[in-house]
C-alpha cells in the first residue's frame, strides 16, 4: 500500500470490532477475564489498550518500524527513550539547535543524573567523528529539519558514522512527519514524534509517539512505558488517528502554501532574512532536495530587519487570522516568537549561539488560502518599517 492508503486503512480490522467502520474509542482502564491465568490480549490500559494499539500500529507501518509506543505527551516520550537507553556515565550527543523543551530536559535532568551531554553542529558530520574519536557514545539524537531555524543533518551519513562507533541513533521527526521522511529507513534506529504537532493536526491533543526498528528496542522500551505510565489515553489516540487519515493531504498543503509564503518573504522590506529548506538560499538547500524530495513542511522562520521584541510583538498584535501560540503543525496558520516562548528555558547567550534573536518569528503555516495569510503576515510586517 501507498503512504495515503496506509494512513486510512492500516492496522484496523473492522471485523474485529462489530464491523465498525472506524476505531472504537476504547475507554476502559480494564478487561475482565474469565478466570486465573487467562491470556487475554487485553488486561489493563497502562499495558495496552485496543485504541492506543490501533494508532501505535499505524504510525509504526507508516515509520515502517517494528513497534511504536504512544505517550501522554512529546516530552513523555523523548524521556522514556532517553531513560530507557542511557544510563548514568553514559555519553549522548545531541544536535546543538535541538527543541528547547529536549534542551531543558538533558541540561536540567539528565546532566544532573550523570548522563555526560555533549552538544555539536552535526550539520557538519566530521564533527561527529571527532567527538566518536574521543569518547565512546551511547546514543546520537538528531532533529531534522530543527526548530526553529530548519536547519538539516544528513541523516543517513551520520547514522553509518554513528552505528559503525557502536551507538544508537534517535531523531526527532516532527517536523517532517512519515509523509516527508522516513529515517529508520536511512539508517536510523528510533523515531520520535511530537503528535500534538502534524500527526495530530488540529491542536487538540498532547501526545508523543516513539517508533523502533527491531523488536530488541521495543522491549526494554515497552517495560520503560509500562513502568512509568506516561501512556496516551485512548480518546486522544482516536484523534489522532483521525488525525493521520489525512496527514498526505495535509502535509501537501503546508509544503504549497509555505513554499510561496517563504518565496514572498524574501522580498518584503521588513525581512532581513528567511529560513526555509525549500529555498535555494537555504544552507542545507542541496540536502533537503536529497532527503525530502516530497517537500519541505509548513515552518517558515524569520529575522526582522528591526531585531527587537517590540518589532515582533508589533507584526504578532497586527494579524488576525495568524495567532500566536505555542506549537505548530495544525490546520491553522500560527506564529511563535520563540526567543520568550519555545526557547525561553534556554540561557540568552546559548540562544544566541543558537541564532535564536529577540527578532525571529516562526510561522506554522497552515491549509488557509494563501492569499489570506499573506495578506495577514505582510500587512502585519509593513507596522515594523
Ligand atoms: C521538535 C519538537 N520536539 C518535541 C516537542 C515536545 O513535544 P510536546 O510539546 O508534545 O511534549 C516539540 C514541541 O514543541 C517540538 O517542536
Amino acid at each position: 500500500m501507498e503512504f495515503s492508503t496506509k494512513a486510512i486503512h492500516s492496522s484496523y480490522d473492522c471485523d474485529e470490532h462489530n464491523r465498525a467502520l472506524m476505531p472504537p474509542i476504547y475507554q476502559n482502564s480494564m478487561f475482565a477475564m474469565h478466570g486465573i491465568g487467562e491470556q487475554t490480549p487485553y488486561r489493563y490500559s497502562r499495558l495496552s489498550n485496543p485504541t492506543r494499539q490501533v494508532l501505535e500500529d499505524t504510525v509504526a507501518d507508516l515509520e515502517q518500524g517494528v513497534a511504536a509506543f504512544a505517550f501522554s505527551s512529546g516530552m513523555a516520550g523523548i524521556d522514556a527513550v532517553w531513560r530507557t537507553f542511557l544510563k548514568p556515565g553514559d555519553t549522548v550527543v545531541a544536535v546543538s539547535d535541538i527543541y528547547g523543551g529536549a534542551y531543558d530536559l538533558l541540561v536540567d535532568v539528565y546532566a544532573k543524573w550523570g548522563i555526560n551531554v555533549v552538544f555539536a553542529d552535526l550539520s557538519n558530520p566530521a564533527n561527529l567523528d571527532d567527538i566518536l574519536a574521543k569518547q565512546t557514545v551511547k546514543l546520537v539524537w538528531l532533529e531534522t529539519p530543527s526548530n526553529p531555524l530548519l536547519r538539516l543533518v544528513d541523516i543517513k551519513t551520520l547514522a553509518e558514522k554513528a552505528k559503525a562507533a557502536g551507538a544508537l541513533v534517535g531523531i526527532d521527526n516532527t517536523f517532517a512527519t512519515p509523509y516527508l521522511q522516513q529515517p529508520l529507513t536511512l539508517g536510523c534506529d528510533i523515531v520520535f514524534h511530537s503528535a500534538t504537532k502534524y500527526l495530530c493536526g488540529h491542536s487538540d491533543v498532547l501526545m508523543g509517539v516513539v517508533v523502533v526498528k527491531t523488536p530488541e528496542l521495543a522491549k526494554p522500551l515497552h517495560n520503560m512505558m509500562v513502568n512509568t505510565g506516561a501512556i496516551a489515553g485512548p480518546m486522544d489516540c482516536w484523534l489522532v488517528l483521525r488525525g493521520i487519515k489525512t496527514l498526505a493531504l495535509r502535509m501537501q498543503a503546508h509544503c504549497r502554501n509555505a513554499l510561496e509564503i517563504a518565496k514572498r518573504l524574501e522580498s518584503h522590506p521588513a525581512i532581513e532574512r528567511v529560513f526555509y529548506p525549500g529555498l535555494p538560499s537555504h544552507e542545507h538547500h542541496e540536502l533537503a532536495k536529497a532527503q525530502m524530495p516530497k517537500g519541505i513542511g509548513g515552518v517558515v522562520t524569520v529575522y526582522l530587519k528591526n531585531d527587537s521584541k517590540a518589532a515582533a510583538d508589533s507584526v504578532i498584535q497586527n494579524m488576525n487570522i495568524v495567532k500566536m501560540a505555542a506549537s505548530l503543525g495544525g490546520v491553522e496558520s500560527l506564529v511563535n516568537h520563540c526567543y520568550s516562548q519555545s526557547h525561553s528555558g534556554v540561557p540568552h547567550d546559548v540562544k544566541m549561539q543558537m541564532g535564536i534573536k529577540e527578532g525571529l518569528l516562526r510561522f506554522s503555516i497552515g491549509v488557509e488560502d494563501v492569499e489570506d495569510i499573506w495578506q495577514d503576515i505582510s500587512t502585519a510586517l509593513n507596522s515594523t518599517l
